[in-house]
């Protein structure tokens, strides 16, 4: 295969970015009237699955039907259909660390079937499940107890990056579905800070510990799970009480069981799931703690059911396709270096948070999938906040500043809390700063508001700055799955056209190699120091100032 600025259909994407360069969306929308309802997806609609439920309106990005025709030209040529298939079968596609990648296999239906190695997968998925179910049933029915007799009212997830990031977004995402009688916390800083808030005001006999790690060794989920136990053992006083109060989510049953965890009390996953790709796995069991196996399954249905169209859907009419190669334009012919995701929904306040991970570690590389430097941009910067608050923070920039940011805003016609008027109000707020940055205001129209000549420059807007709206009814467990799922896919899109693996994640490597060492020479104030004159300083420098750190802790209060 020919590198991605040598296919034909990028250097056609080329010649084309450079006919239309100046196309302004004002000209776009005057020339074609119906180009708001034209270039909007509604799978409902489009393929007769009236399973999405999800709008989605592109017409805000700076495409016309020839951008899209060659966009899509460059998904067929660049394989797109075939490495989604090879995906989906189970191949590994993960080539640096020779793993299949199968979230899809999570929210498979009981009766698929998806081999890896020849095995089906799938009994082992529900099987999990299953397990997970029994037991959220009996955490939040009262019938599971913690060793003094208490019910458990407190769960707290101990993980980080994937085995943290999922669980608190979509906690926080679907906390109007959530036991309301129940607290649920995530630790996941190694600053101990981020345990001892957590902990503060949480009565150790009503307390769950969930220890979730992939690989059950990396240092903050290992070093913060210590300090639970030391926490909790100080204030129960009992060994055997860990059974009660301890669980585990791993594909690690020897690391668990070293740390003291019966693996009864474990909830398995598989190489085939990367961390990033994991919330709907054992990883979620905060998740179904919190909002019961039905509307877990609900979510797992909303996933596999964007599985689905993204496999199956032409090109032209496929949420995901669309979107990673919409990604892919503003990326490498717009030249934009980020994307701003703005739900305007207060539950997704952690969305942008998780996508980071889940855009960035898989799609930030600068080798392809055959170790080749890359010579064009790869994975862009992802950020973002919820509406309105955004609005007088940072849009200022996305409106008027020197870089182009394209927007995802994310809306619901519903909410889950109806208060009039702020739903209107919100969703006026939504669609106004859609249209404000695709329109702007010319220095005609700043004119004719009677703005005096020295201020008109500062109040034109440009305009022409691309954004794409999704409106979905109401944010419920199903809807999220869609989300999270498109999102995925959408990456995978990108990772193929730029023929990254995005999958892997070496980049994290260097510095946990680093920190370890440095460890060792904090231990030991005196050890001879052989970095760079920069951190031999900064070490020196913290040893000396550290203070009594390493003080004996006061003995806990009941
Ligand atoms: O930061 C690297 C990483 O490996 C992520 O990919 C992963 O989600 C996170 O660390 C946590 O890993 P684990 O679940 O093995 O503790």
């Amino acid at each position: 295969m020919s590198t991605f600025t040598e296919a034909p259909a990028y250097r056609a994407l080329q010649a084309h970015h450079d006919a239309m360069r100046n196309v302004h969306l004002r000209e776009l929308f005057a020339n074609d009237a119906t180009r708001g309802e034209r270039l909007t997806l509604d799978p409902s609609l489009h393929s007769g699955q009236a399973v999405l439920g999800l709008y989605f309106d592109y017409s805000k990005q700076r495409v016309t039907d020839e951008t899209l025709k060659l966009l899509i030209a460059l998904a067929h040529e660049r394989g797109v259909a075939e490495k989604r298939d090879a995906m989906f079968r189970g191949d590994k596609i993960n080539v640096t660390e020779k793993r299949a990648v199968l979230h899809i296999a999570l929210r498979a239906p009981r009766d698929a079937v998806i081999l890896v190695d020849g095995e089906n997968v799938v009994p082992q998925v529900h099987a999990v499940l299953d397990k997970m179910s029994a037991f959220s049933n009996r955490v939040r029915g009262g019938e599971w107890l913690g060793a003094t007799g208490k019910r458990i009212r407190n769960v707290v997830n101990i993980g980080i990056g994937g085995s943290d990031l999922g669980p608190v977004m979509a906690y926080e995402a679907l906390k109007h579905y959530s036991a309301r009688d129940m607290t649920f916390r995530f630790v996941s800083n190694v600053d101990g800070t981020d345990f001892a808030e957590a902990v503060q005001d949480l009565n150790a006999e009503e307390t769950l510990f969930i220890v979730a790690s992939k690989t059950f060794t990396t240092l903050e989920t290992m070093t913060n799970a210590q300090t639970a136990r030391n926490w909790f053992l100080a204030r129960i006083g009992d060994e055997s009480a860990i059974a009660k109060h301890f669980v585990a989510v791993s594909t690690n049953q020897a690391q668990v069981e070293k740390f003291g965890i019966d693996p009864a009390n474990m909830f398995g996953f598989w190489d085939w799931v990367g961390g990033r790709y994991s919330m709907d796995s054992a990883i979620g069991l905060s998740t179904m703690l919190a909002i019961g196996p039905g509307n877990f399954r609900d979510m797992l249905d909303g996933f596999h059911a964007m599985d689905e169209h993204f496999r199956t859907a032409p090109f032209e009419q496929n949420l995901p396709v669309l979107m990673g190669l919409l990604a892919v334009w503003n990326n490498n012919f717009l030249n934009a270096e980020t994307v701003a995701v703005l739900p305007y929904e207060q539950y997704l306040k952690r969305f942008p948070a998780y996508l980071q991970q889940l855009t960035m570690e898989s799609n930030g590389k600068r080798v392809t999938r055959q170790g080749e430097m890359i010579t064009y941009q790869t994975g862009p910067i992802y950020w973002g906040e919820p509406g309105t608050n955004g609005q007088h923070s940072f849009y200022q920039l996305i409106h008027q500043g020197t870089r182009l940011i394209p927007c995802d805003f994310i809306a619901f016609s519903q909410t889950l809390n109806p208060l009039p008027p702020h739903h209107d109000l919100l969703m006026a707020n939504v669609l106004a700063q859609a249209e404000a940055l695709a329109f702007g205001k010319t220095a005609d129209e700043v004119r004719a508001e009677g703005i005096p000549e020295w201020l008109v420059p500062h109040r034109v807007f440009p305009g022409n700055r691309p954004s794409t709206t999704i409106l979905a009814d109401k944010l419920d467990p199903a809807t999220l799955g869609k989300l999270v799922a498109l999102y995925e896919h959408s990456v995978f899109v990108q990772g193929v056209i730029w023929d990254i693996d995005s999958f892997d994640q070496w980049g994290v490597e260097l510095g946990k190699v680093l920190a370890k060492k440095i460890i060792g020479e904090l231990e030991t104030g005196d050890a001879e120091l052989r970095h760079d004159s920069s951190t031999n300083a900064l070490i020196r420098k913290y040893r000396k100032a550290r203070g009594a750190w390493n003080v004996k802790q006061p003995a806990p209060k009941n």
